[in-house]
């Protein structure tokens, strides 16, 4: 698929087949998410994989609205590690980028995904690092819930010539 097409045809997939993600494509995509651009290329992104189902049936219970995550194949928290870049707001403009290509990747490769939010809701902060026995250094910015995609999706026809202005405002 080629970038174009797999930027305009991703949508968030939130049902999955039973079908497992083998885990040479998992770490395909994960490399893809390393390929992000970073605030003075600190890459500071840390990825957790989540396969156990017992794990990924309580995410919900500390994340409002996840409960699709029950179903996925694979969860991926993208964290930020504070010891490489200590300003969380960059933390967070690395890492969504990341998410974004994680997204697309997982997209190209028939892969279903949607971002689930996480930074910066303190309580979805807490939740997961009380679930996931995140280190103080370990700041989760966003979780990706990820499987064989089970519904399609139309076209959201989002150009929207409103939204451009030149040169001044
Ligand atoms: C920062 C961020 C947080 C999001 N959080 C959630 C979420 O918690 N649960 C969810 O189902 N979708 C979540 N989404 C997905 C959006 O709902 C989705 O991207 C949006 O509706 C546009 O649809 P599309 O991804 O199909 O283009 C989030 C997306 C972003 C970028």
């Amino acid at each position: 698929m080629d970038t174009m097409n797999a930027i305009f045809t991703r949508r968030s997939m939130r049902k999955y087949t039973d079908r497992q993600i083998d885990s040479e494509l998992i770490n395909l995509i994960l490399k893809a998410g390393m390929y992000a651009p970073s605030a003075r290329n600190l890459q500071p992104w840390m990825f957790l994989v989540i396969t156990d189902r017992s794990i990924l049936n309580k995410i919900p219970q500390v994340h409002p609205y996840a409960n699709m995550i029950r179903e996925a194949s694979v969860g991926i928290l993208v964290c930020a590690d504070l010891n490489i870049q200590s300003n969380k707001s960059y933390c967070a403009e690395d890492c969504s980028a990341s998410t974004q290509n994680i997204l697309l990747a997982a997209h190209a490769n028939g892969i279903g995904a949607v971002w689930l939010g996480v930074y910066p809701r303190e309580k979805r902060i807490d939740g997961l690092r009380e679930l996931l026995q995140l280190p103080e250094n370990i700041l989760p910015i966003s979780l990706i819930s990820l499987g064989y995609p089970n519904e399609t999706k139309e076209d959201p026809k989002r150009y929207d010539e409103s939204k451009i202005h030149y040169n001044v405002w």
